[in-house]
């Protein structure tokens, strides 16, 4: 505990007691990552893209929550939404209709893009990728799924059976049967895939955990038509890539898709609450809640003080032209980042991604572990994708300044070029 050295006691403890209690009640092995990640302190309060610990350190959030900050920490027409909200009612009866639920599925279904017109309202992404599932079987009459290696959809038992990662899938065996796993951005792999069975392919537009790998021009309206010609529903999880985080209010807009079925979590609560959402055409609708309204439901789905917080973050949205600052922060960002590559090119392989959903993968995992820990000494907070450890993601909140992403910048630089010399000699 060295950092905490300048510390009066009395903070010292209470850091430690966290520390400690994390340990003790929650989950040891996770406290010694954390300490061992350069992050030993305790967070305290966040403004923007700032956030303060009880070590009383600033940090620049460039993880964002994984795609949760988009708004920024408390933003301010979002906590007054929620406060006014929490002053009315903030959890629903379930036996009344809900005046912020009502309003926040019409503006989803005018948002989003063709014919996605109604909201199953859930409280995290894997609840809204376990309704998606199950909404696509019903429809479909079929069992079936097609998801991409690699891919992350949720750790729930639906949404892990079709996330494309073994380590976490094997643990928990048996799994919900009947998911094919194919190469993302491989057409041809889908197309020989589908069968008879097939209800659903499901799939990210940029896989996050996976690396952040953007799908390239062309595979999602391939996969619309495919699907489309096979009696097969798409299903498009947006849970990281939604409202704004790729330069488009939906990153399937970039190829003019629409989806049967689209999922959004994260940034839907504006940084302030938790909220997941499925949402999809009537034909679906109809076949999932036509001959019963209450297949699938969720006590705390569709609750006013999360609707309420949605709503104003959408606002907010479009109101401060988040998705061009996406694109403008992050071709500042990218050629930052480039810059540091071209010094490094033996490290860093790669710099990829759209608007800030940004990822640097380097060629030797400890490299990329080290200079996670350099940044977070030089106050910057960054992170992995948890599919692939070899890439160091970005996705700060869409309000960052140009300034913060300069800091950023010359922060990654400094500890890429630290962790080098440290780690030199190193293979793949
Ligand atoms: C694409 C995608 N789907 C689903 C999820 C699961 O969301 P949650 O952690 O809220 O359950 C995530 C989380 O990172 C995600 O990135």
């Amino acid at each position: 505990m060295d950092e905490f050295d300048e510390l009066d006691s009395e903070t010292n403890a209470r850091i430690e007691g966290v520390i400690e209690r994390t340990k003790d009640y929650i989950n040891p092995g996770l406290s010694r990552l954390m300490q061992f990640g350069g992050f030993g302190d305790v967070e305290s309060t966040a403004e923007g893209t700032v956030l303060t610990t009880v070590g009383g350190k600033k940090y620049l959030d460039f993880v964002g929550g994984f795609g949760v900050f988009t708004l920024g920490h408390r933003h301010p027409a979002v906590v007054a939404a929620a406060h006014a909200q929490l002053d009315l009612m903030p959890l629903s009866t379930r036996t009344f209709f809900g005046e912020p639920a009502a309003l926040l599925a019409e503006k989803l279904a005018q948002i989003t893009p063709g014919d996605l017109q109604y909201t199953f309202f859930s409280n995290s992404g894997t609840e809204a990728v376990e309704a998606a599932l199950k909404f696509a079987r019903i429809a479909t009459g079929k069992t079936d799924f097609i998801s991409t290696d690699g891919s992350y959809h949720g750790k729930t038992m639906g949404s892990l059976a079709v996330t494309g990662r073994e380590k976490y899938r094997i643990p928990f065996h048996p799994m919900v049967p009947g998911t094919e796993f194919v190469p993302f951005n491989d057409l041809a792999a889908v197309e020989a895939a589908i069968t008879l069975n097939t209800a659903g392919v499901i799939v990210e537009p940029i896989q996050g955990e996976g690396g952040i790998i953007p799908a390239e021009h062309g595979y999602l309206a391939g996969l619309r038509k495919l699907c489309t010609e096979r009696g097969v529903l798409l299903i498009v999880d947006e849970v990281q890539t939604g409202l704004a985080r790729t330069g488009r209010m939906f990153a399937v807009e970039r190829d003019n898709v629409v989806p049967d079925i689209l999922t959004l979590a994260k940034a839907l609560g504006g940084g302030v609450v938790p909220i997941g959402a499925t949402i999809g055409t009537p034909a679906v609708w109809d076949r999932v809640f036509g001959v019963n309204p209450l297949i699938h439901t969720s006590t705390f789905g569709g609750n006013g003080l999360a609707c309420a917080a949605s709503l104003a973050a959408l606002k907010a949205i479009e109101e401060e032209n988040l998705c061009q600052r996406a694109l403008d922060r992050g071709a500042q960002l990218i050629e930052g980042l480039e810059r540091t590559r071209a010094n490094h090119p033996s490290a860093l392989k790669a710099v990829r991604g759209l608007g800030l959903m940004i990822g640097v993968e380097f060629n030797v995992k400890d490299v990329a572990e080290l200079t996670i820990n350099l940044m977070a000494q030089r106050g910057i907070i960054a992170a992995y994708t948890l599919n692939n450890p070899k890439v160091i993601r970005f996705e700060p909140p869409l309000v960052v300044t140009p300034e913060q992403v300069d800091q950023a910048v010359s922060a990654f630089d400094a500890s890429v070029t630290d962790a080098v010399a440290m780690l030199e000699g190193l293979e793949a």
